[in-house]
């Protein structure tokens, strides 16, 4: 797959089959990932890789705290504002999903609430005392590592509903007080029955995007 071809054919998958990674297929991925750049190569991504029973026990954290209407507490909280043209392109997005996938709005949530029945989540972490320009790479890191995946013919999606009860992942997952959970990946094979990985997002003209001056 040359790298247009992967850049443009990534989207996210919110549905898996219940079938492992393989421990090779994740190292290489995450060997690949870790190739991402980043400020005087710094490196700040630290990552937490939940699987098997680990997975499962976050799961059946995740859905007592669903359960219990628990509020969500993501550590890179939710964004409080956002610009008119990136509204109306969020406004958008369910319309363009009903018309690929159908009405599958319940599924969406439920979904999400099951950490998408993946059977891998790479928690990638930094430093709190790090800067923004970290969260930067830690951007650079995560399409790296979808792309890998991709690659080795696996689907992912970087969510914030994976990261809403962090109690739940630094209990499961032993993560540190210092570092910061700044992103779920959801990866695995795709489920390619079901519809709601049929929806290919919209993406604005050029001419609305990028300014190239002579
Ligand atoms: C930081 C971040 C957080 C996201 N959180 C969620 C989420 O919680 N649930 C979800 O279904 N999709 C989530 N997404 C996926 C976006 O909705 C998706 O990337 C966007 O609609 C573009 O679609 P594409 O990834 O298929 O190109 C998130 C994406 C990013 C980059």
């Amino acid at each position: 797959m040359d790298v247009i071809e992967a850049i443009e054919s990534r989207r996210s998958v919110r549905a898996f089959l219940p079938k492992p990674v393989d421990r090779d297929t994740l190292d290489a991925i995450l060997e690949a990932a870790s190739r991402s750049p980043s400020w005087a190569n710094s490196q700040p991504w630290e990552v937490f890789v939940a699987t098997g029973g680990t997975l499962e026990r976050i799961r059946e954290g995740y859905g007592e705290m669903y359960a219990k209407k628990a509020p969500a507490a993501p550590e890179t909280p939710f964004p409080t504002a956002w610009t008119e043209s990136a509204k109306k392109r969020q406004q958008q997005l369910y319309p363009d999903m009903v018309r690929d996938c159908g009405d599958i709005g319940e599924q969406f949530g439920a979904l999400n609430q099951a950490l998408f029945n993946a059977p891998v989540v790479v928690y990638v972490c930094m430093d709190k005392m790090l800067s923004e320009w970290s969260l930067y790479d830690i951007g650079a890191y995560s399409q790296s590592l979808l792309l890998a995946a991709l690659e080795k013919g696996l689907g992912g999606i970087q969510a914030i509903t994976l990261t809403l009860y962090p109690n739940v992942l630094r209990r499961e997952l032993g993560i540190p007080d210092n570092l910061k959970i700044t992103i779920g990946i959801a990866l695995g094979y795709p489920d390619r029955d079901n519809r709601i990985n049929n929806f290919v997002s919209a993406r604005s003209p050029l001419s609305e995007t990028a300014r190239i001056l002579g």
